[in-house]
């Protein structure tokens, strides 16, 4: 026998709560039941969105006849061992809570045979009343049908949504476990249709393919990284492509879907200043830790996690997803054409595709490979210079830079382009705690109200750090002495004054520095040439070459689009070349 009753000790350890609120949640347990049993083959049925029946069936190492007994009674479990393996759990379950519970909303079989066994057998529980098992017809693995969840719990029936919600949750929970296990072959029908069949693929980005749809997974890059103990990996999208929700920003922790906000914070924290305000990236990100480091016994739906060292799996995260984005912007020639960019405004939230069975899908089944999925990350290198090997046809309409590039033409924002210029200097240089300062033959003076020069005076430093030298000036009023010596010559009031009272709301280091960063996108902003103004070729040239030394070169720091490339295609596309 491999299952047995967690003692009442280690039992009153596990985060407790309701482990089934609706089908999906069910289809869940089930499907990570399955893979915990190493299934290479999971099928999943339903009728009516779930709420009539939900069978998993799968290709398993199965359960014997005492086994099948115990394995839907409470902390009944063959993945704990003792009170440590609770630190350092590396299966999707752990809790021996799934089964009963629901077995307890419902009207539960499970079939199941040892892939050396003879027979199966097969167990009946009916809202937590079990029967004994019986000798059952049966292939090798594990078949566990529900029927009629919720008969006995009117209440939570009545919290069920439209069947049309509750089937897109289930399909949203298989897709997500089918993304991190693309070696293992996922069915799915509704109402003996088939909604969902993805082969198991080798490459995880066919499954991204299967599972999200062409039309999304063509913009997604895969990248890896890693450092120490630490690897991550997956796919994400550069700008300008972007959704306006996090609808597709998954998190994956040892190949677990999680919800977790400091996965999230430090992949949005990556994206800074490269996407548009209320816009979001796509990424798929799978994280893999030291089963030590990280608890996963914190959430009754397994859904979030604790790390141990929090702070270092948001800098390793934010790292891994600014050097894949850093990488992809210095060669740009890869980029997807912006000629009709999904990006800005109106991109129609669609629900996922779900694409039924294919010849080209199936070509990859048969492989059971269960590594990590694997990533490729960029390989190719390429010839510095991608801006300034343009060859520059001109400048149109007093703001945009116009180029041949290898694959077609190339426009240039120039006042995009500068700010970025300005802004990755500057922030080098404010990493590097040497903000280069002049001083101004004329101060300027800037009057403050009482409270404003209280903000100035605990804001000095601060304030000093971005490269402005303040001297009091008479009892309400102080001097601009030096500024940053990267800003044109202008009135720099304005901006002092907006400084200020933006860092009124900073109280701490990390919203320090995300507000520097600000500050830099708005100083960058009133740092640079502005539209309308005739470039010289020799200024356009300098500019293609600074655009090459910078970081993200292809998105201004508020992120709109520095350059926007119409490839062959685009063009032949538009003059109805080809149909
Ligand atoms: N599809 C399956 N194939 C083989 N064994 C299974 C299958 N489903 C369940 N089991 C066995 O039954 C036990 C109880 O399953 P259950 O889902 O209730 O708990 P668990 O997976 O151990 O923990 P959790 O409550 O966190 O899911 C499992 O530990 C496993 O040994
Ligand atoms: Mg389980």
């Amino acid at each position: 026998m491999k299952i047995h009753i967690l003692s009442d000790q280690m039992a009153s350890r596990i985060a407790a709560g309701e482990v089934v609120e609706r089908p999906a949640a069910v289809v869940k347990e089930l499907i990570e039941n399955s893979l915990d049993a190493a299934a290479t083959e999971i099928s999943i049925a339903l009728e009516k969105s779930g709420t009539a029946l939900i069978r998993v069936t799968d290709n398993g190492e199965g359960m014997g006849p005492d086994d099948l007994s115990l394995a839907v009674e409470r902390h009944a479990t063959s993945k704990l061992g003792d009170e440590t393996d609770l630190f350092r759990v590396a299966t999707l379950g752990f809790r021996g809570e799934a089964l009963p519970s629901i077995g307890s909303v419902s009207k539960m079989e499970i079939v199941s045979r040892l892939p050396t066994a003879q027979t199966g057998y097969r167990i009946r529980i009916e809202g937590g009343k079990k029967d004994a098992p019986i000798v059952a017809a049966s292939g090798p693995g594990t078949r566990v049908e529900i029927r009629e969840i919720f008969f006995n719990t009117p209440a939570r029936r009545k919290f069920l949504k439209s069947p049309a919600t509750e089937l897109s949750h289930i399909c949203d929970v298989v897709n997500r476990l089918a993304l991190a296990h693309p070696s293992v072959h996922f069915v799915m029908s509704h109402d003996d249709r088939i909604i969902a069949d993805y082969a198991a693929v080798r490459d995880g980005k066919d499954r991204l393919h299967q599972v999200l749809g062409r039309g999304i997974a063509k913009d997604l890059i895969p990248f890896a990284w890693s450092r120490r103990e630490l690897t991550i990996g997956g796919y994400l999208s550069s700008a300008p492509v972007s959704f306006p929700n996090a609808r597709y920003v998954m998190t994956f922790v040892n190949r677990r879907f999680v919800r977790d906000k400091v996965v999230m914070h430090a992949v949005l924290y990556g994206y800074e200043t490269l996407l548009m305000k209320g816009q979001y990236p796509a990424v798929m990100l799978f994280l893999q830790i030291p089963y030590a480091e990280v608890d996963v016994n914190v959430h009754p739906a397994k859904f979030e996690v604790r790390f141990r060292r929090q702070s270092e799996v948001h800098e390793a995260v934010a790292d891994a997803i600014r050097e894949a984005l850093k990488q992809e912007a210095k060669h740009p020639l890869l980029r997807i054409p912006a000629a009709a960019p999904p990006a800005f405004g109106g991109v129609m939230e669609a629900p996922l595709p779900y694409p039924i069975r294919s010849a080209l899908e199936r070509e990859g089944q048969g492989f059971n490979d269960d590594a990590f999925p694997k990533f490729a990350g960029h390989s190719q290198t390429f010839g510095a210079g991608f801006f300034s090997s343009m060859d520059i046809l001109g400048q149109i309409l007093g703001c945009y830079v116009v180029c041949a590039s290898p694959r077609g033409l190339a426009l240039i924002d120039q006042h995009a382009a500068h700010e970025r210029i300005f802004f990755e200097k500057f922030r080098r240089q404010l990493v590097a705690g040497e903000v280069q300062k002049q001083s101004l033959l004329i101060p300027q003076t800037i009057e403050l109200t009482a409270g404003e020069l209280l903000l100035l005076e605990q804001k000095l430093a601060l304030v000093e750090r971005l490269g402005f030298v303040l001297e009091p000036f008479g009892p309400n009023a102080y001097a601009i002495t030096a500024v940053p010596a990267l800003l044109p010559e202008e009135d720099y009031r304005p901006i002092v004054r907006r400084m200020i009272s933006e860092l009124a709301e900073v109280e701490n280091s990390e919203k320090l520095r995300q507000h520097l960063e600000k500050r830099l996108a708005t100083m960058a902003c009133h740092s640079v040439i502005r539209a309308n103004r005739k470039l010289e070729m020799s200024e356009i040239q300098a500019l293609l070459c600074e655009l090459d030394q910078v970081d993200f070169a292809t998105q201004c720091p508020h992120g709109r689009p520095v350059l926007i490339q119409f490839h062959r295609d685009d063009l032949d596309r538009m003059f109805k070349r080809v149909v």
